[in-house]
């Protein structure tokens, strides 16, 4: 039997009310609260500063897809204030989780770690610590140690990727996903459903990861199918978050594979949301999975029943939820999306997939 290891070190805390608890992880350390501006965020943000001390400082000028002229900005905001900070919380969705960890990594000092992205210098010392308040159900940045960073002006797409990056702790509390609209629902949690499946047909996949991945998988298709005849059902939102928790522990320890490499371009150039620029095609990607590996097929036959029609089941629940499966739905041409294929094969996450590049359909899966 091959030899398998796991490893997740981010202290996790989930449940209805466990928001509350933030308090006590922050104790008395001077903090940095990164969040969103908008007014879905302000109860949240009210409830959380209405019962600690101040924080040192806020930095809600947060943009989603973090690129570094919007990182340059927040760090210039908060450079006078940098030094004292102990710890940063972050409360929002994956682009707060993702700058949050871009602070962390440099002390709020933006240049740092704009070259070592670059790969000019190494980045010295320790992170600081983050505390992980997710409210979206999706992202799973609470449970990884990387980030992603996107820099438009070159069209390109960075990874942070340190093991000082992992949060110290994650409060996952379905509360806060509560109000979150049918549109943000839908793709965060289809990001989801997109890590757990990217995690099995993954050449890091153990037998750990493989089983959070199948329960995150059947949670997130049991709630988004209940959501979207009732957004205001709580134990859907709690099973999505949950099957997001999931799926995040799963990825945490495998990496993504082929669908994000393939999503990457599609949000830089065509403005897709993560959530659905890395689903729209994971049934043409599973059809390039299926054979490749024993424990993968078994785990797909689990969630998706006969091998033989996996692939169009799969389609049949995205076409339910609204997803088109034609990359021309999303105004990428024949050549273009042939193009984008053969890249993510290449790509750093294509190189987890245990597919083949000639088993990937021509054409949707109907
Ligand atoms: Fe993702």
């Amino acid at each position: 039997m091959r030899q398998w290891s796991f490893h997740n070190p981010v202290a996790l805390h989930f449940g209805a009310g466990v928001f509350d608890r933030v308090k006590e992880q922050i104790g008395q350390r001077q903090w940095l609260l990164v969040t969103h501006k908008d007014a879905p965020f302000a109860p949240m943000r009210d409830r959380l500063l209405g019962h600690v001390h101040p924080p040192l400082a806020i930095a809600d000028a947060i943009m989603p897809n973090p690129s570094l002229a919007m990182l340059q900005h927040v760090c210039g905001l908060l450079q006078a204030r940098a030094e004292g900070i102990d710890v940063i919380v972050a409360l929002g969705g994956g682009s707060v989780m993702d700058t949050a960890k871009f602070l962390a990594a440099g002390h709020c000092d933006f240049r740092s770690v704009a070259c070592y992205l670059d790969g000019q210098v190494a980045l010295g010392g320790r992170a600081l610590p983050v505390i992980a308040v997710p409210t979206t159900a999706g992202t799973g940045s609470e449970l990884t140690k990387w980030a992603t960073i996107w820099d438009p002006e070159q069209g390109r797409k960075l990874s942070l990727n340190r093991d000082d990056l992992y949060a110290e702790a994650a409060f996952i509390d379905p509360e806060l996903t509560a109000s979150l609209p049918w549109p943000l629902t839908l793709a965060s949690g289809l990001d989801a459903l997109s890590h757990a499946l990217e995690s099995l047909w993954n050449r890091n996949a153990n037998p750990i990861t493989r089983s959070f991945a199948i329960a995150a998988a059947g949670d997130v298709l049991a709630a988004l199918t209940r959501l979207q005849v009732n957004l205001d059902d709580q134990d859907a939102r709690s099973m999505l978050a949950s099957g997001a928790m999931k799926a995040g522990l799963a990825f945490s320890n495998t990496q993504t594979a082929l669908a994000h490499n393939i999503s990457y371009p599609i949000t830089l150039d065509y403005g897709v949301a993560h959530g659905i620029a890395c689903s729209f095609c994971l049934p043409e990607v599973m059809a390039a999975a299926i054979g490749a590996d024993d424990a993968c097929d078994t785990a797909l036959g689990s969630i998706f029943g006969a091998l033989s029609q996996a692939p169009q089941a799969l389609r049949r629940r995205l076409t339910d939820l609204g997803i088109a499966g034609d990359p021309a739905a999303f105004g990428i041409g024949g050549e273009a999306w042939r193009g984008i294929v053969a890249d993510a094969f290449d790509g750093p996450r294509g190189r987890n997939f245990i597919g083949a590049r000639d088993r990937f359909p021509d054409r949707s899966v109907a």
